[in-house]
């Protein structure tokens, strides 16, 4: 099997094969993270391009260490250091920096489908790094391989993503991509925050946070994020922890070896409390060790396809 696309912008156009794939050449790779020499030659020679349009302490780090691991240099663009400030549009960065002989480009950006409009414009790689409330392919595939670490099968495992379903990428990139995988997915979150239509997810509807975490597998909570929200979506953050936030109490009602994900950053006291995020069955800071080796993974095999194809 190869990985033939010349991007990654979503898991959505993304088949079960070659979602499999990137993780069987993520487990590869991992064990190099572990090494007293973390480092191979892999992509020597290569320059990875980082150019991020909005905060970020996961994707953006462990995309330049995943980089640097394979040996490749990294360069940084961001919006409140570039020319972007000054007018220039997305595409002209980025056909700049592409002057300057990059060979794969790691974008994230606010607007949904800004990474695929650079990908259908420029000639070389591009990995969508989160783009509005669209994708967040990366996380997903780490978020697949954590689960993978814990759990004998992923067909058939009962997934509760609780939270802003409609505002977060990373929600859509994890359905896309579970339900490809035979995974079962409830959501749930204030109605507000749940999409209109849910029928193209393929997952139901919990009625409440009891019935969405009930024999449970893996707890997904998602991030409240305030500054995607164009009027104000809730009550208050009090109410929404006591209704839709995780804890001791309403975490009895999932299955004893449940895993608890979040990918950060987290809200502590409002979608998840310390007592669980901190718990022995919360795997945040796992899915953060997998999106290095994920990463490592999608850059080899976008980097040695245009060596290949030269
Ligand atoms: N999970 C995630 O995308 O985190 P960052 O915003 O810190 O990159």
């Amino acid at each position: 099997m190869e990985y033939k696309k010349k991007d990654l912008t979503g898991t959505k156009n993304l088949s079960a094969e070659e979602i499999l794939f990137i993780l069987e050449t993520a487990k590869k790779l991992k064990e190099i993270n572990s090494r007293e020499i973390k480092k191979v030659p892999a992509l020597k020679g290569k320059t990875i391009a980082t150019v991020f349009f909005e905060a970020s302490t996961r994707t953006k780090n462990s995309f330049e260490v995943a980089a640097k691991r394979l040996s490749a240099d990294t360069i940084s663009v961001t919006s409140s250091y570039s020319s972007t400030l000054k007018g220039e549009t997305l595409l002209d960065t980025v056909h700049n920096i592409r002057s300057m002989k990059t060979d794969i480009f790691i974008i994230r950006h606010p607007l949904s489908g800004a990474a695929k409009f650079v990908a259908d414009n420029i000639d070389t790689p591009v990995i969508n790094a989160g783009d509005g409330t669209n994708e967040h392919p990366t996380q997903a595939l780490l978020d697949i391989l954590t689960i993978q670490e814990h759990k004998i099968n992923l067909k058939g495992l009962n997934v509760a993503i609780i939270g802003d379903i409609d505002h977060s990428r990373v929600a859509k990139s994890d359905i896309w991509a579970m339900n490809k995988l035979g995974m079962n997915i409830k959501i749930f979150g204030p109605s507000t925050m749940i999409p209109a239509n849910i029928e193209p997810f393929e997952c139901s509807l919990a009625s409440s946070i009891s019935d969405a975490i009930r024999d449970a597998d893996v707890i997904m909570m998602l991030r409240i994020q305030l500054e995607r929200q164009s009027k104000l979506l809730l009550p208050s953050l009090r109410e929404y922890a006591n209704f839709f936030g995780l804890n001791n109490k309403n975490l009895s009602y999932a299955k004893k070896d449940a895993i608890i994900m979040h990918p950060g950053p987290i809200n502590r006291g409002v979608e998840l409390n310390s007592d669980v995020a901190d718990s022995p069955q919360s795997v945040i800071l796992n899915q953060v060790e997998s999106g290095v080796a994920v990463r490592m993974a999608i850059l080899y095999l976008l980097g040695i396809q245009k060596r290949r194809n030269k």
